[in-house]
């Protein structure tokens, strides 16, 4: 079988290493990939959303399965376009694509369906929104632009004047063009983060594990929203109870209800909750699996990632199931100085091949690529390195012991991932 992934994060990178562990996989192939998906595959200078090309260099590679890692190809259809020419393809169609692309599409089917889920309601008219925001009478409210923003149009108000700007930027301002041109105001929440993530052929749903994420900048969640600082699985907050709930009540019943409205979602459902006294309820769907929990996850599977893969697309996953390591893993992100804001790129990055010696820590690059036989960083996160261990201290351990082998200039990273799971996991 010839590969192709799609995609050039940490992500991408875990794929195509999970993927090369396939005996029936004889070459891998991305798009663009980066400087640590080139040891594992050939990587070709083709944008993961210029679908016109990735067409193209599926037809002259003879590509005979494509993997898509990133949201934006799959809500512009590339699935779509490759599985018209016959191609097959792992991910959503540009329809089903919608329970991530459109927040308001999203909540409008756990609405139809009894999915739990916040309260909430969706606007065009700023002049609306307010008079809804007033009849709520200062009850704690989020905003939401409907569309892709790169996980920059979700606003958790601290009181009515931030509403009122989130609003008023959405809406008025067009702060996130089209993807904000509509907005849900949602009841807001409170309780622990977690991920779900299950594999689907838009009837059978095999759930793979919860992993739980770190998005903020700075330790003890302190500073801006980031792509993700770390994560870590499987989530031992989470009993085994809550846990069916999440893959019955959600997973399934999500799956159900898009193929009762003749939406089939093929690829990977990844579900973000909050465990509300009341119960897990959905924060968001995202169509594809999250980047950092893939790092974190995939090198827990025991299965065969490549078979697990060719059954979501071709429909067979009833008779498969994951197998997993009974050993629990922490993904820490190293991200250049400045992000999430501006940054360089650029600089050379020492200690790679002694972080990989520590015991169970693989090393997944993010934003590097190579320049003159030396690796450089390329992007705001840079490597994600994940370790396995008996105990998520275990992990913690080996992945920072890791974390201190490597170095590049204004180098930074969360010292606090996993640390509280671990102290949970301990009493
Ligand atoms: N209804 C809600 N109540 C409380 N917090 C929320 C709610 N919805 C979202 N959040 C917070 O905002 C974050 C981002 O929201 P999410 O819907 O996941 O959008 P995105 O990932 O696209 O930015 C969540 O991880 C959560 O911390
Ligand atoms: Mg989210």
């Amino acid at each position: 079988m010839r590969i192709l992934v799609v995609g050039s994060g940490a992500r991408e990178h875990a794929m195509v290493w999970c993927l090369a562990q396939n005996p029936s996989v004889d070459r891998l192939f991305a798009a663009p990939g980066n400087a640590g998906i080139a040891s594992e595959a050939t990587c070709l200078p083709v944008d993961a959303d210029d679908i016109a090309a990735v067409i193209e260099l599926v037809e002259r590679e003879g590509i005979d399965l494509t993997v898509v890692g990133p949201e934006a190809p799959l809500v512009g259809g590339l699935v779509d376009s490759l599985e018209s020419r016959g191609y097959k393809v792992f991910g959503p169609s540009k329809t089903a694509a919608r329970i991530e692309g459109s927040k308001a599409w999203a909540k409008d089917l756990m609405q139809r369906h009894g999915i739990p889920c916040a309260a909430s309601r969706a606007f065009e008219r700023f002049e609306d929104a307010l008079e809804y925001l007033d009849a709520l009478g200062g009850a704690p409210v989020v905003i939401k632009a409907d569309g892709l923003a790169a996980g920059k149009g979700v606003t958790v108000a601290q009181d009515r004047a931030e509403a009122i700007g989130a609003l008023q930027a959405c809406l008025v301002d067009r702060a996130f063009g089209e993807a904000g041109a509509t907005v849900l105001i949602e009841e807001r929440l409170s309780g622990p983060e977690v991920s779900a993530f299950a594999l689907t052929d838009g009837r059978e749903v095999l759930p793979l594990v919860l992993a739980q994420d770190f998005k903020r900048i700075g330790d003890g969640d302190e500073g801006p929203n980031t792509g993700g600082m770390g994560a870590y699985s499987p989530v031992p907050l989470v009993d085994a109870a809550t846990e069916g709930r999440i893959w019955d009540e959600i997973a399934r019943a999500t799956v159900r209800a898009m193929d009762a409205e003749g939406v089939r979602f093929k690829g990977l459902l990844y579900a973000g909750l909050m465990l509300t006294e009341d119960g897990p309820k959905v924060l968001e769907f995202n169509c594809r699996f999250g980047d950092p929990e893939t790092e974190a996850v995939l090198p827990r599977l025991r299965s065969d990632f490549g078979e697990l893969v060719l059954a979501t697309v071709e429909g067979t996953l009833s008779s498969y199931k994951a197998h997993w390591t009974d050993e629990v893993s922490v993904t820490v992100v190293l991200a250049s100085g400045g992000y999430p804001g501006e940054y360089r790129t650029g600089m050379p990055i020492a200690g790679l091949e002694a972080a990989g010696e520590v015991d169970g820590v693989v090393v997944f690059h993010a934003g590097t690529k190579e320049r003159q036989g030396r690796v450089v960083t390329a992007g705001g996160r840079v490597l994600a390195v994940s370790a396995l261990g008996a105990t998520l201290a275990e992990a913690r351990a080996r992945a920072y012991e890791a974390v201190e082998r490597i170095s590049f200039e204004g180098m930074q990273y969360r010292t606090d991932i996993a640390a509280r799971a671990a102290e949970e996991e301990r009493s």
